[in-house]
């Protein structure tokens, strides 16, 4: 406790120097009193090495939290260990949740408010009963407009509320800070009364002022609240605009880093081990600075990965996985953090220049980008899920999925793509006359409907019974084996029947104390026959994936079309 105070001293005083200490002070009063009051179970270190992440909109997924209580079975005989809840406090849902009117309610139509105090703990506790986690998103880089306190704040300039935001008489600050929702908003600035407001995202949503640093220590209480209703951590969205400074991009700024590494005393101190995950849309070499040493957050997500995994399907080529997950891309991090990746989440396909090449943008976005409507910020991104991308093709999806669930990190699997979700038009069309904004991402969102789904199952040759065994076996067996969660990569070499690379093949093993698996994958539409260099087995077992041939005289191995093979080897 000493230690962790003088930690957050350390960072109190870097931050604000000596002022207002006292709400320090408070705030250490607040944590040793949570300490009295509530002892969660004990989270093990590092255990979200070991999970297979599930995002979904409680809504959309199954109406409110009895829908998806009903539906943790589903998840864990999917293989679900954690689940990532997008989006459930209070909010007029101009940015599907992302805009908070409230920290400390859930959406009423998410679960009744009489049973709000004990529903969710229980809700939590049936969770935990099928070793499922559950963290969810917290958008701690501004709020909605609706919040109280910008309500307050818009009230005069002398509202003690006022300087929780960031206001100018002038939209003439922070020029320098690019405009993240380009197409959709022109400015970062938005006028109230006589004066301009900072907003980094919607014009609805203002940016929060840290400077103040009231602003940090509400944001920790609120962090403690739900600390004591019992989630095992938060997707800290939009990090890395934090803290804003004239004269930079107000992106990855030092005092943004401090801001997160005093988070993480926090919730260390409250409950050690809960998970605070980065939502850094930057490179990796920006985002390792996320993981701190090991104190700032825990784990962060992979960008420029998810685009490279659709490069190398469309180019059927190994090289664009390999380069970016090559030291020179992704450097080393330490040992108990973590990445996580995925294919496709709530948001576009995102292609940002912040780690995407204008060249691979533009093949990207010319392979996958079909129609005119699914085009998000002006060619920055790619409004489809994964099936629509991958044409609706099984072989394709599941290659997709199989790279994703081999690879180093954790894999975040986006509701509904596990049994192939199409584009949902019709709910695009809904949300954008109710939001007032052409937001194409309301495309990949839209509801599950559980009886078109088991009617789909039922049909040998629906996209669904195609997808679902599949994605749900390679799961299990994926959970079986700690190697794909923390072991390392050994990359391995492919060669053509002349000697030269085979470059459609990826193959790589993942190696760890228990059992290593090889992995290996045809990213060609044709099959392929190659040599492996530099795997040495006496011993191996298939354990999912299609059967490929291989001749032990000659170390030939031949893979069919586009698919891949999962191999205990010894
Ligand atoms: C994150 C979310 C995105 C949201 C934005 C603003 O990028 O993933 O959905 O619109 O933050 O909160």
């Amino acid at each position: 406790m000493k230690e962790a105070q003088q930690a957050l001293r350390h960072l109190w005083q870097e931050l604000y120097g000596t002022d207002k200490t006292e709400l320090l002070e408070g705030l250490f009063e607040e944590i040793s009193l949570f300490n009295q009051q509530y002892h969660p179970p004990a989270l093990s270190p590092e255990w979200y090495k070991d999970v297979v992440v599930y995002s979904l909109y409680v809504d959309l997924f199954n109406e409110n939290f009895a829908g998806l209580r009903d539906k943790l079975p589903y998840l864990n005989e999917l293989g679900v260990t954690c689940l990532w809840l997008l989006p459930i406090l209070d909010s007029p849902m101009r940015d599907a949740g992302f805009d908070i009117r409230d920290y400390r309610r859930i959406r009423p139509e998410l679960l009744p408010q009489d049973e709000a105090e004990t529903a969710f703990p229980a809700f939590l506790k049936e969770a935990a009963s099928f070793g499922i986690r559950v963290i969810f998103d917290i958008a701690i880089n501004h709020t909605s407009e609706t919040h109280h306190w910008f309500q307050e704040a818009l009230k005069s300039p002398d509202n003690p509320y006022r300087d929780y935001y960031i206001w100018s008489e002038k939209p003439d600050q922070y020029l320098d800070a690019r405009i993240i929702f380009q197409g959709i908003e022109e400015s970062n600035w938005a006028r109230a009364g006589d004066a301009w407001f900072f907003h980094r995202f919607f014009d609805f949503q203002p940016d929060l002022n840290y400077r103040n640093p009231r602003v940090l220590v509400e944001m920790c209480r609120h962090f403690l609240y739900w600390l004591s209703v019992g989630v095992d951590g938060f997707r800290a969205d939009a990090i890395p605009y934090l803290w804003k400074e004239e004269g930079t991009d107000c992106e990855n700024l030092p005092q943004t880093h401090l801001l997160v590494k005093f988070f993480r005393q926090v919730l260390d101190w409250a409950r050690p081990h809960t998970l605070l995950l980065a939502e850094a849309c930057q490179k990796p070499v920006e985002v390792v600075k996320y993981f701190g040493q090991g104190d700032e957050c825990h784990a962060g997500y992979h960008f420029p990965l998810m685009p490279q995994l659709f490069k190398a399907i469309a180019a059927e080529s190994a090289l664009p996985v390999m380069h970016t997950l090559s030291e020179e891309i992704t450097p080393p991090i330490p040992e108990s953090s973590q990445w996580f990746t995925f294919l496709r989440c709530h948001d576009e396909l995102s292609l940002e220049l912040v780690y995407v090449s204008e060249e691979d943008r533009k093949y990207i976005h010319d392979h996958y980008c079909k129609q005119d409507q699914w085009n998000f910020r002006l060619g920055q991104g790619i409004s489809a899920r994964l099936s629509e991308l991958m044409d609706r093709d099984p072989q394709k999806i599941l290659l997709a999925y199989a790279m994703m669930l081999s690879l180093p990190g954790t894999p975040v699997i986006y509701y509904g793509d596990e049994f192939g979700k199409t584009n949902d038009q019709a709910y695009y069309h809904q949300q954008i006359k109710a939001v007032g904004k052409d937001d194409t991402r309301f495309l990949v969102r839209g509801r599950i409907d559980w009886q078109e789904l088991e009617a789909a199952l039922q049909k040998p040759d629906s996209l669904a019974a195609q997808v679902f065994p599949r994605v749900k076996t390679l799961i299990n067996v994926r959970n079986l084996y700690p190697a794909f969660g923390r072991g390392r990569i050994e990359w391995l070499k492919a060669t053509d029947a002349s000697g030269n690379s085979a470059n459609p093949v990826l193959a790589f093993i993942r190696k760890q104390t228990e059992a290593d698996i090889l992995c290996l994958f045809n990213l060609a539409a044709n099959q392929i026959t190659f040599r492996l260099e530099g795997a040495h087995f006496s011993s191996f077992e298939m354990i999912a994936g299609e059967e490929p041939v291989y001749q032990a005289q000659t170390n030939q191995w031949t893979l069919p079309g586009r698919s891949w093979q999962w191999i205990k080897i010894s």
